[in-house]
């Protein structure tokens, strides 16, 4: 079966990218041995709930994040989305959970970031959001209210709802291609979007080290890096 449709046969194509497509560049994913959340209590840092209880706790949590992505480059897996985005003649979405700024940095024009973003924060009190690069914390002033100790980072927790999801709804099921990659796909409402668009007749490519589960009409195994390079070089026809 052929499984490299050319790229001159435009089609809507929508990558959701994970945690995984940013672990080349030195951000470690969430599960797994050696994941984020292997040496950290979700309930103690990422839900509003904990916010409430410890908001210090929570925001040096984010703060080392924050200061940690300011250090990082992306990789070969950002830069290639981003010039599929440019130069298929059809439509690319992408989306990402992912909460850094590599796809951005990667040179990628949209990115849907559907769990926020560590590089903006939001006012607790008038809902502003603003560009962050500074630790969190109660003396931060509100730029817009100009309200103190209100800031939060514009991250999406447990038991807070993702952005766009309408939009993003209608654009999967409108996708010919659907890419998910490095994305343990254990998460939902994310996990869904492989689902609505194969209801709807899309080809749906898992990219990730190992399989997640059997929904995708292909499986691409390695590091992101290697692999979504050589397949958007493929792709768009282009000699590597
Ligand atoms: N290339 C491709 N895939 C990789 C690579 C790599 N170099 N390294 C790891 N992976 C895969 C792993 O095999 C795993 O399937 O990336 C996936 C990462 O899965 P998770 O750690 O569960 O991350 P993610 O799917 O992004 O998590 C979704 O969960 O905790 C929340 O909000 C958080 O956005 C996050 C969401």
């Amino acid at each position: 079966m052929n499984t490299k449709p050319s790229s001159r046969a435009s089609g809507h194509i929508v990558i959701l990218t994970g945690s995984g497509g940013s672990a080349e560049s030195g951000i470690p994913t969430f599960r797994g041995a050696g994941g984020l959340w292997g040496g950290h209590d979700v309930m103690k840092v990422a839900t509003p709930r904990a916010f409430c209880a410890q908001p210090q706790l929570v925001q040096r949590f984010y703060n080392e994040r924050r200061q940690i992505l300011l250090t990082k480059e992306p990789n070969a897996a950002h830069h290639a989305i981003a010039r599929l985005q440019k130069e298929h003649s059809g439509r690319v979405t992408l989306i990402t959970q992912n909460i850094d700024d590599l796809h951005e940095r990667g040179g990628s024009p949209e990115v849907w970031h559907i769990h926020g973003e560590l590089l903006k924060s939001r006012c607790t009190h008038c809902g502003m959001i603003h560009a962050c690069r500074e630790d969190l914390g109660p003396a931060s002033v509100c730029p817009s209210c100009h309200g103190t100790g209100r800031l939060r980072p514009h991250v999406v927790w447990f038991g807070e709802t993702p952005l766009f999801l309408e939009e993003l709804d209608a654009r999967t099921r409108d996708a010919t291609l659907f890419a998910a990659i490095g994305t343990s796909g254990l998460v939902y409402p994310a996990a869904n979007f492989v689902h609505i668009a194969r209801s709807r007749g899309a080809r749906c490519i898992e990219f990730n080290l190992e399989s997640s589960d059997g929904v995708f009409d292909e499986f691409i195994a390695g590091p992101a890096a290697q692999t979504v390079t050589a397949w958007v070089d493929s792709f768009l026809g282009h000699t590597r």
